[in-house]
Formats: C-alpha cells, structure tokens, sequence
C-alpha cells in the first residue's frame, strides 16, 4: 500500500528565509516532482501575491500528473482566490488552515469582536473552519483542513474541531506541528487521538506536516505514519520556514528501506531524488550539507580503511541502501570530460532534470566543451551551473555582470572593475573602486552601478570538488528594504562566482520589487481582508 506524498517545496519550502524562486524555477521543479512521482504538489499560496498567484496557475496549465493544491486562510477572500488560480486544473485542492491552538487563538483573535473568553474565541475559530471548509467545497471536492499548532492545540478542542470540519466535507485533516515542538511519541499519540474524532470515517485521509525545530521534523513524521497517517507533508531537501520542515527524501527511503516496520511505500521514483535535491539546491541558493541523509554528497562515501575494505568485500556491511538507488552514482559525477559524446552529455543532464529543446542542443554542447577545455573533470555542479546560466541569459533576469576585472597587488589597495547590463532597459554602466579586499572592491563597484544600497549580511565561500580546478560555490545574503535575499553561484574563479552570487542576489531583489509593483498595480478587487485570521 502507497501513502500519499504531499511535497510543499513550492509553498512551505519556499518561505525559508531568501527561498523564493522565480515562476520558471518554480514550474522545472514542478515538472520534475511531477516526473519523481509526488502525488499532491502545493504549488503556493494564491492571495499573498500576484507572483504566487501566477505561479499556482502555471503549474496547473503546465504540470500533469499530481494533484495540484493551493492554500488559503480560513477567510472567503484567500480560498476564492485559491480557487481562480486553480481553476481549469484535472485534480486541485483547496487547502484551508486556521490556528487552534490556544496561543494562536489569544494571539491571532485578541480583539474582543472575536469574542470576550478564549472559550468564546474557541467557537469563532471553530465557525471559521466550519465555513471555511463548506466555502472551499463550493469549488472543488477535494479540501484539506489544517488546523495550525495542532502540536500545541488541547486534544479535545482539537478532536472538536476536526469531528466539524470533517462533518463540513473536509477530505484531508492535517495535523501540523507548526512549531517543531512535539517529540515522536506526543506526535504518534496525537495523530491517533485526532483519528479517533473521524468515528470510524475511513475515507477522511489523516496527514504530518513536521516541522524540524528540535531536528526530529522527519522522526515525528514517521511516527504519525506508524500511528496511522496516510499522508506526509514534506520538501526536497526539507527546506521550509525557520529550521525547515520533514525531508521528503529521508521519508521515502525510511518508508522504503524499514518496509518490514511501516507495511506501506510511496510511487516516488528514487533514483530522482538526487537530481531534484540538486535542483532545489540551485534555485533556493540552500547549500545541501555533505553528510545530509540521502542527498549529501558524503552519503555514500566511505573514508575509514576499514569501512572501504568491508564494503568492497560486500557492499552491506556499510550500507543499508544503494547509493544508486537515490540517483546517487560516484562513477558518474566524474565520468564527463573532454572526450564525452552528445549522447553521453545529454543523458546526463536529462538525469538531471533539465529537457533541451533541439534548436538549443549545438549550443549547450558547445558551452560543455568550452568548459571542458578548462577542467578536466566535469562534475554535476558545473553542468547545473551551465544549465542554469543558459537559463539566465534568456528570461526573469534584471541585471547581467558583462565584465569583471580585478587588480590584487601586495602593498596596494585592491582594484575592481565591473560592467553592468541591465537587461530590462540594454542600459550598460561601468564603475572601479577600491575595497579592503577583492570581494570588497567588486561588490563597492556593483553597488555603485545599481540605483539602491545593499546591506551584505552573509558570504560563504566553500570548495565543491576536489584538486587545483576546483568548483567554487559562494553563497551570499543581502538585505534590502528588511528583507533577506539570497544569491549563489559556482565557478573555478572564486571572485567571479562571488561577483555572480552578489548578482544573482540582486536580481531576486528585483524580481521582488518588480512584484510589488505588480501587487500595487493590481486591479484585482480589494476586499479588506481580516489581517488576524
Ligand atoms: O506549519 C504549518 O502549520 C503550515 C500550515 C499552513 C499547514 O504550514
Ligand atoms: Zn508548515
């Protein structure tokens, strides 16, 4: 028997601090979480912005397969919008949540319209849900109810709230522990005591939704599927708000691999794990740690002499699982080089995850041999890094570096030069300046090429492979208008890749404040929307 995977990478994942991706990123994973066999994607959050919006609607027209879900508060407003964005979909979902437990309550409902005892607010919260559930009905069949800080939330209300909701038509009751605060045996007991208020309705699914604040996000998920739950919510690379929420990887593979335990699977398709954790890796700008479970690029390295010997005598003495099995292959990240044909190029970068259209083939294959010429190993790193330049050169790109140059001289300040084109407008401004380091002077330079001020708060530097020619990745953190915007990139050049990191953090600002001038042009009806709910 397979659960259901509810992989929320495109909406929960997405809140992580500096996550957000751009519409086309969005629909690539999309499209490959469809291909891994994920059965319910949660493509967004319609009413928070004309961009989730567009992009709920986009991977409803584009990506098939799974069902598509969007959430919405428990308010009209946000599940009509939900709707219009899912509408014309084969399979939607309407996901509406509400918070129940009682710091939610006196914190979200302290205006005394909400009632004058938090027993009073109690029942206006459970009207909420009730309508709430009966309004997304009115749109589609499929409706899930989350009942926010579920972890923290007193049984019994709980069991009250869902006994309604599920009365009301909800078909999916998730049971989120918003807060990462339950330990596996308090989460197992809940998700029981919560089953208990469906009185024997067999055909109301019970879903995780985990959050890792302690760390236990996937341990607590999986001990909600030991006490019944048939549906898991979860990212790749467990990406989310705060501490992050359960990795879907480490959740199939821990189904798959103690099947003897759990007695059910899932349809996801392993050996694309590690090509989508790669993926989201790229577009969210999160670095995937090297001794991650599943997807780390350690996971299945074996460095003690006495692990390699064992497992060259029989690979099970050390591994429980096959690296193979989760499209981790050590033969084939350094199987590219100079003298690799098309055939083998394109089949590996199908494996992972990105489809070439046949007029771009000459083109890509000609930018491989370039870098070819350069390094002697092509690692997949560099090729995500190919791909995703090609991305950039064409769409969602505000600000392009066309030109670096840097002087380091011992006993004098450092020199940069950059040039900048700024895609939107063909304008072109070019600036030198000195700094205290290299980095400095590069980014003093771009600064001064763009019209606003960034505050850098984060910059990290770290080698991805190994020897002189290494791949070096930078991730870097800037702050505009309150806000964290992150940029990536990779290259041998470690001040080019920090100059693009800087640049591709720049233009996720832009992309956002390209957004908000979307919402402030938006002449979609402006309906007051009850701030508290
Ligand atoms: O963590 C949470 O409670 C959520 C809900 C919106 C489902 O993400
Ligand atoms: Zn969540």
């Amino acid at each position: 028997m397979c659960i259901t995977i509810f992989d929320t990478t495109l909406r929960d994942g997405e809140q992580a601090p500096g996550a957000s991706m751009t519409i086309p990123e969005k629909l690539h994973i999309a499209q490959q979480l469809a291909a891994l066999g994920v059965d319910v994607i949660e493509a967004g959050f319609p009413v928070s912005s004309p961009v989730q919006f567009e992009g709920v609607q986009r991977v409803v027209k584009e990506v098939h397969g799974p069902t598509i879900a969007a959430l919405a508060r428990a308010v009209e407003l946000d599940i009509r919008e939900a709707a219009k964005a899912l509408a014309g979909g084969a399979k939607t979902r309407i996901h509406t949540f509400i918070g129940t437990s009682d710091i939610h309550i006196e914190g979200k409902f302290a205006d005394a319209k909400y009632g004058a005892t938090l027993e009073d607010k109690r029942k206006t919260v459970l009207q909420k849900a009730i309508e709430a559930v009966q309004y997304a009905k009115t749109f589609t069949n499929d409706v899930e109810f989350s009942a926010e800080d579920a972890g923290r939330t007193p049984v019994a209300y709980l069991q009250e709230v869902i006994a309604a909701v599920i009365e009301a038509g909800a078909t999916t009751i998730n049971v989120p522990d918003t807060t990462g605060f339950c330990l596996p045996n308090e989460y197992a007991d809940l998700i029981k005591s919560c089953m208990k208020a469906a009185k024997g309705r067999s055909d109301v699914i019970f879903s995780t939704h985990c959050h890792n604040d302690l760390g236990l996000a996937v341990a607590n998920s999986l001990a909600g599927v030991q006490a019944g739950a048939r549906q898991v919510e979860c990212t790749i690379n467990g990406i989310g708000e705060r501490a992050g929420n359960a990795a879907l990887e480490e959740i199939v593979m821990a189904l798959r691999v103690r099947q003897n335990i759990f007695g059910v699977d899932s349809q996801v398709n392993s050996p694309m794990l590690m090509g989508l954790s790669k993926l989201v890796s790229t577009y969210s700008g999160f670095s995937v740690q090297p001794n991650k479970a599943i997807v780390g690029k350690n996971a299945f390295s074996h460095e003690a002499g006495i692990h390699q010997d064992g497992v060259l005598k029989r690979r099970d003495t050390y591994e429980i699982m096959r690296a193979e099995d989760v499209g981790q292959d050590t033969n084939r990240q350094i199987s590219l080089g100079r003298h690799s044909g098309r055939h083998g190029f394109f089949s590996r970068i199908q494996t992972l995850g990105f489809s070439v259209t046949t007029d771009l083939k000459d083109d890509l294959y000609r930018r491989f041999l370039e870098i070819a010429d350069q390094k002697k190993h092509i690692y997949d790193e560099d090729l995500v890094l190919m791909m995703k330049t090609l991305e950039s050169d064409s769409s969602e790109t505000y600000v392009l570096l066309e030109h670096l140059q840097v002087h380091v001289e011992t006993g004098k300040s450092n020199l940069a030069t950059v040039r900048i084109h700024f895609a939107r407008t063909g304008d072109k401004k070019e600036h030198t300046a000195t700094g205290d380091g290299p980095i400095d002077a590069i980014y003093r330079a771009i600064d001064h090429c763009m019209e606003h001020g960034y505050k850098l708060t984060g910059y990290h530097i770290r080698a991805l492979s190994e020897g002189q020619d290494a791949v070096g990745e930078v991730d870097v953190e800037i702050e505009f208008q309150d806000r964290i915007f992150k940029g990536a990139a990779r290259n041998m050049n470690t001040l080019l890749a920090s100059a693009l990191a800087y640049i591709d953090a720049i233009n996720h600002v832009e992309a956002f404040r390209d957004s908000q001038d979307m919402v402030r042009h938006s002449i979609r009806e402006k309906v007051e929307v009850d701030a508290q709910v």
